[in-house]
């Protein structure tokens, strides 16, 4: 607490300023205007001098980082559904509760993910770059074919919030077949089918899009030998957490045409992306842009601030992960 009796809230990085004043209301607040990442020593001290924290996947709240000596900080209110910037088995073991934001971000990442697909499909950056080079020289028949979306399958990896989402859209919009494999969901539901294994998704998916958390079972779950389970056509759509994909097996799998195309919004090494990935026509790279719309990072933020309310109020938070 403060001397004027308010915790002390810490926002790591800047946030739509709408939000940034109802934060600033309701707390003794320390904003980023300059907008800097911070560094371990910089996220130590606020551990040492706030009562909750708000940080975003950027920040990298290691064990380190939540077992710093003299600790006060006893919330870590995460901006973003995804936690695994956050050691949540040391917050877990300091006592040091951890909220996200589910649900507010789930259409406008979703809507990424279609993005993405559709940008695959039909050769969208590549086009794009083709005009503003100056290269095109005019229409004809068999300029710059793509595949059609509309009638082919979408495979969705997990099946939570945002892969129905994605589901209604693909579906309802673009009339695509979809399944899914999610070893916690057995039964299909919104027009989507329930594939038991993934193997079997992905040897029957035109485009494969990643819906699963960032989790030590899921890391690295695209690998060279599931790439080449995908169909040599197929595309594969990544919106969740770059390490769901072996990087360097992708980079080798586009290489030798093992599959089609990528598209992606999420690297291993953010903001770091292989340089190989740079260099392909076939590869959508958007800057992790899932939740990048005026609405869906003030509600984020609103609903960030709702946790850091009913902590301190002693309510039970409604977003709690640990
Ligand atoms: C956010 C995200 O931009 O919520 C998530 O998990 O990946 C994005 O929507 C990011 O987490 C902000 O911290």
């Amino acid at each position: 607490m403060t001397a004027a009796g308010r915790p002390l809230v810490v926002v790591t990085r800047r946030i739509p300023s709408a939000v940034e004043l109802e934060i600033a209301a309701a707390f003794e607040t320390r904003l980023n205007p300059s907008d800097t990442p911070m560094s371990v020593d910089a996220l130590k001290e606020v551990m040492r001098t706030a009562d909750a924290v708000l940080p975003c996947v950027a920040d990298k709240i290691t064990a380190e980082v939540i077992n710093t000596p003299g600790r006060k900080v006893k919330l870590i209110a995460n901006y973003g559904v995804g936690f695994n910037n956050i050691d949540i088995a040391a917050a877990k073991a300091a006592g040091v509760a951890v909220s996200n934001t589910p649900e507010v971000l789930t259409e406008a990442t979703a809507d990424l993910a279609m993005t993405l697909l559709l940008m695959t499909a039909r050769r969208a950056g590549e086009g794009e770059r083709h005009v503003r080079n100056g290269q095109w020289t005019g229409w004809r028949p068999t300029h710059m074919m793509g595949t059609m979306v509309t009638g082919k399958t979408l495979g969705l990896v997990g099946f939570g919030r945002i892969a129905r989402a994605v589901t209604k859209k693909a579906h309802d919009g673009f009339g695509m077949k979809v399944v899914f494999h999610d070893p916690l969901v057995a039964a299909g539901s919104l027009g989507a089918e329930a594939r038991p294994t993934l193997e079997q998704l992905l040897g029957e998916s035109d485009f494969v899009s990643l819906h699963c958390p960032a989790l030590p079972e899921t890391r690295h779950l695209m690998n060279a030998e599931r790439l080449r389970q995908m169909k040599q056509s197929a595309m594969l759509i990544n919106t969740a957490r770059g390490d769901v994909v072996d990087e360097a097996a992708l980079v080798a799998a586009l290489q030798e045409g093992t599959i089609a195309g990528a598209g992606l919004d999420v690297y291993e090494r953010e903001p770091a992306v292989a340089a190989e990935l740079l260099k392909m026509e076939n590869v959508v790279l958007l800057p992790h842009l899932g939740s990048a719309t005026l609405e869906t990072r003030e509600a984020m933020g609103r609903r960030a601030l709702e946790n850091i309310r009913l902590f301190f109020s002693g309510a039970p938070l409604r977003d709690r992960v640990v």
